[in-house]
């Protein structure tokens, strides 16, 4: 399962990154806001430093909601570096536009996925990725790991390329549940991701070791 991390921000994307287990980066509108980075130059600034931090896999996001809008944009972000993934939206125009960007080569990430049957559009049209938000379908009493199970189960009966990018995820539960359902990728916050780190048991048994090895040398 690939890692990807959710966040604009330099310094946690820099963490991850030195944690070795880093496989790519999204990024939406809300979060670039959240950095304070506005403005085309600085956003495509912000994209291109992203860049030179990964290794791969750098999801930028079309800000039009036509056709035409998101090809011209995602044209340039994807001429920015072989790293970036265009990342458009679950409407009519961006299947139109996704379909266009997969004859073209350039890959794409289907996002604000909420429903099985945006999936199979986004994957007939040749989305590289789908993102379906877990989170968000939780917050609204919605089980969004189902989605997860069924769109795997679709995506397997016709074995459809496409990937399943679990997005919105809230915690380390919905990363070990996403791998369990067989998603192809995982996008978290730092948090989440180095939660998975953590047990109160390996803590206390890493300290007893330590003491136990420093009575035995006698220190
Ligand atoms: O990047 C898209 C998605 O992961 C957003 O998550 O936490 O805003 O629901 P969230």
């Amino acid at each position: 399962m690939k890692f990807f991390i959710d966040t604009a921000n330099l310094a946690q994307i820099k963490e991850a990154q030195d944690l070795g287990i880093l496989d790519g980066v999204t990024t939406n509108p809300s979060l670039m806001a959240k950095e304070g980075i506005s403005g085309d130059a600085s956003v495509i600034a912000h994209y291109k430093t992203i860049c030179d931090i990964v290794d791969d896999n750098v999801s930028a996001e079309v800000i039009a909601t036509d056709f035409e809008g998101m090809v011209k944009e995602g044209e340039a972000l994807a001429a920015l570096n072989p790293k970036i993934v265009v990342k458009v939206p679950m409407i009519k125009e961006g299947i139109k536009a996704i379909k266009y960007f997969s004859g073209k080569g350039i890959r794409t990430n289907c996002t604000l996925i909420f429903s099985a049957g945006q999936a199979l559009l986004a994957a007939k049209a040749g989305a590289t990725y789908v993102s379906p938000f877990l989170g968000r379908l939780d917050d609204i009493s919605t089980d969004g790991l189902q989605l997860i199970e069924d769109i795997r189960l679709i995506f397997d009966n016709y074995g459809y390329p496409t990937q399943i990018l679990a997005a919105s995820i809230r915690g380390p539960l919905h990363i070990v549940a996403c791998a369990k359902l067989g998603a192809d990728v995982i996008t978290a916050p730092l948090a989440a991701i180095t939660a998975l780190l953590k047990h109160p048991l390996t803590d206390s048994g890493l300290a007893t070791f330590l003491a136990d090895h420093a009575k035995a040398a006698g220190k």
